[in-house]
């Protein structure tokens, strides 16, 4: 059985290999190259804010700098890393420091003059367990993260990473902080990570601006909640904190309505925060592609009204070729202003068009 099974696959390997050669060949001919026409999204947006892109650099397979075409990718004057930037990524059983597609990113972004927008240092999820979930005390976790936060911050200076998600996801649907869930919650007994956290990035270097970042952001018991915990630990006071990364992981057919994003950006910049809205993506079944565009001007139309309090636009991924979201929600989205076959889709002159 095993020498048949091995003889099989000696054979089909080179079958297999020249099957599917010729099949991404014919996928690539079929495929008209992107072809700017000589005006961007970042650059219609250039007086407002930056205009980024999530980009995946290997982990889960995929590689944005080797799918996407230089001219899509010149769309954007900012990127972050899907992945590559967490703790998951950064760091390895071991403790040890794993650079290489962090470093990628920051290489190529440089050379596009694209800025990098760093996510993200100290999260529940997707942080290997030795950080603080099995970390033997209180004080093993926060030197845990200290000493992480401390190389990522010494490794990339702000030229190259201007600002970083400190702490993400940090409060509960409900409005409380994110307590059993939260291995950092739970090895401190209270939020005190949240302060330790953006205490040691302000240490580590004066100059990066340094984020929080969640979903659901414009839910009101949420809102309220991480303005409380913003005031609780006296992160604007001791000037910890220089703005908030609003995920915008919203739908495409009417939620959230234009009033409520507009109510939470003014909240946030009437405190003296900046704005980040950070992973952008619409979900919804293809059925409700046709109302994409209109949505997009009308978020868009709020973003510019906005415009004083916000710095950057970051949509979750590049081309609806990629995104997280269909497995997320188990069902296939089209959430970006760029089709799957790396085309510009009537969403991307509704936003366009309103900036010119
Ligand atoms: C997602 C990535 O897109 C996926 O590839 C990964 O498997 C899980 O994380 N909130 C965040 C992002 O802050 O880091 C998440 O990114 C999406 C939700």
């Amino acid at each position: 059985m095993v020498r048949l099974s091995t003889f099989v696959l000696r054979r089909s390997v080179p079958v297999l290999l020249a099957v599917s050669l010729l099949f991404s060949c014919a996928q690539e001919e079929d495929m008209e190259p992107y072809e700017s026409d000589g005006i961007t999204l970042a650059g219609s947006y250039d007086e407002y804010f930056d205009i980024g892109a999530a980009v995946a650099l290997g982990v889960n397979s995929f590689d944005s700098f080797n799918a996407y075409e230089d001219s899509l990718l010149a769309e954007f004057n900012s990127f972050t890393a899907e992945n590559e930037m967490k703790p998951s990524v950064l760091r390895t059983a071991t403790k040890g420091f794993s650079w290489s597609a962090a470093d990628r990113l920051v290489a190529e972004a440089a050379s596009r003059g694209a800025r990098v927008r760093g996510h993200a240092l100290v999260w529940h999820s997707q942080t290997p367990d030795w950080f603080a979930k099995t970390a033997a005390s209180k004080e093993a976790a926060r030197q845990n993260m200290k000493d992480h936060i401390e190389a990522v911050l010494a490794r990339y200076d702000e030229d190259e990473v201007y600002c970083w998600d400190v702490v993400n996801e940090a409060i509960s649907d409900g409005g409380d902080y994110r307590k059993t869930d939260s291995p950092w919650y739970s090895i401190y007994g209270g939020p005190e990570y949240i302060r330790d956290a953006f205490q040691f990035a302000r240490d580590a270097n004066p100059e990066v601006q340094l984020f929080y970042n969640d979903y659901n952001i414009v839910n009101t018991h949420k809102q309220d909640m991480i303005v409380k915990m913003i005031e609780d630990l006296k992160l604007i006071e001791d000037g910890l904190i220089d703005g908030v990364g609003i995920q915008a992981h919203w739908n495409i057919n009417n939620w959230p309505s234009k009033d409520t994003i507009r109510n939470t950006i003014n909240r946030f910049g009437e405190m003296g925060l900046r704005v980040h809205i950070t992973e952008l993506d619409l979900t919804g079944p293809e059925s409700e592609q046709p109302l994409l565009a209109n949505r997009y001007r009308d978020i868009f139309e709020v973003f510019i009204e906005c415009s004083q309090y916000i710095d950057s636009v970051t949509f979750w991924g590049v081309a609806d070729d990629h995104t997280w979201l269909n497995s997320h929600r188990g069902y296939p989205n089209f959430p970006f202003v760029f089709s799957k076959d790396h085309q510009r889709k009537a969403a991307y002159y509704s936003i366009r068009n309103l900036a010119e």
